[in-house]
């Protein structure tokens, strides 16, 4: 059922295959130096094996970043099924991918990621203990994206600190794209500290929605990059900083949720050299695993533990900035760089 595959970059990563529930895949265990590699199982349509494996390979990595910059004892690690989620997902073939994550013994623990529902995990707990994301049972985390919102929210009052001499965001014009689980619950926060709302979403439902609760101003999603806003808050998609876009960004800082909001490790230089303040994504949307995190640790106070990290995870962005600010160079280097200080000697 696993073929170990030798990947230098990696500590673990194997070919995941059960000819009769049909299940493919792959689960790479990025590092285990500070605990063990805790990450999501995506399910997706790949091209192929090789699209497949590239993925799993960098979103294993990416979560031994953001585990480690939310300051958690946990590693990196990531699953994918190939597969169409609405047309081949079926019980057994979860079951069959549980049975291959138990066979690593708690050396990674999963959880959902794209494609993926409480209910599949809770297929998979039919096989394995070693899976988070639950609806139910003792320490379930249940639905990450409230915790996932707050952790913005604290970043971007570190961001007005550090642009603005305040945290207060009352009257700041904050452009929020994406209005989905973690959106919503960020409009919900920046609407009760004050702050002025612009929005945009591909459903035009949730737009609606946002402009009756909140009396925010609808933008195009074309457009919401380049809203007369203070702060730009993307929580929708990746890629959405890039050579086109950043030109046009009209805000002082860019602070969201979406995972992979730069385009390439050059965009950072460029929001720098626009002197556009940039959170790195992983490190402000680490509210969603320090979540996910209290569940796979079997944390007894949740919302205390919780709390205390959130607390440690906006200390960590201040200093982050002040570093950045100090040595005059984009706080994604400086989050990188405390990071793999961090990962040494395994990771690379
Ligand atoms: P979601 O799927 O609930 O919401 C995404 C929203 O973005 C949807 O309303 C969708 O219509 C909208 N959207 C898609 N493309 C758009 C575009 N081009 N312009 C404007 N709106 C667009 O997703 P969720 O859970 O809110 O996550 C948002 C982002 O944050 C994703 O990138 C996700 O990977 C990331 N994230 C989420 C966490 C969580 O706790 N849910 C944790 C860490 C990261």
């Amino acid at each position: 059922m696993l073929t170990r595959l030798a990947i230098s970059t990696h500590e673990e990563v194997y070919r995941v295959e059960d000819r009769e529930s049909g299940l493919r895949g792959f689960i790479a265990l990025h590092s285990t130096r500070l605990g063990p590699a805790a990450g999501g199982l995506r399910m997706r349509a790949y091209e192929g094996d090789d699209a497949a494996l590239e993925d799993v390979l960098n979103l294993s990595r990416g979560m031994s970043y953001k585990n480690t910059a939310a300051g958690l004892p946990l590693g990196g690690g990531k699953a994918v099924i190939i597969g169409d989620p609405a047309h081949d997902k079926t019980p057994a073939l979860l079951q069959a991918m549980g049975r291959a994550i138990n066979m690593l013994q708690g050396r990674y623990w999963t959880a959902e990621d794209m494609g993926m529902s409480p209910e599949d995990m809770a297929e998979i707990a039919r096989e394995t203990r070693f899976v988070a994301g639950l609806s139910k049972g003792a320490h379930a985390s249940g639905d990450p994206s409230p915790v996932t919102a707050r952790g913005v929210f604290d970043a971007m009052q570190a961001g007005a600190m550090q642009l603005w001499g305040t945290a207060d965001l009352t009257g700041r014009a904050v452009a929020v794209q994406g209005l989905g689980h973690v959106g919503w619950h960020l409009c919900v926060l920046l609407h009760q500290a004050g702050a002025q709302l612009c929005v945009a979403d591909m459903d035009p439902a949730r737009v609606a929605g946002t402009v009756k609760e909140f009396g925010a101003l609808a933008v195009g999603a074309q457009d919401i990059h380049a809203a007369d806003a203070d702060i730009f808050a993307p929580c929708a998609i990746g890629g959405v900083l890039n050579i086109r876009s950043i030109p046009e960004l009209r805000a002082r800082m860019v602070c969201g949720a979406a995972n992979n909001q730069l385009a390439t490790p050059e965009d950072a230089e460029r929001l720098c050299a626009r002197d556009i303040l940039y959170l790195p994504d992983y490190v402000a949307n680490g509210g969603g695993i320090i979540n996910v995190a209290a569940e796979i640790l079997q944390i007894a106070e949740r919302d205390s533990w919780v709390a205390d990290r959130l607390a440690t995870m906006q200390a960590n962005i201040a200093h982050i900035l002040l570093r950045a600010g100090a040595e005059d160079v984009s706080p994604a280097v400086i989050a990188d760089r405390m990071v793999e200080d961090r990962l040494l000697p395994q990771a690379v």
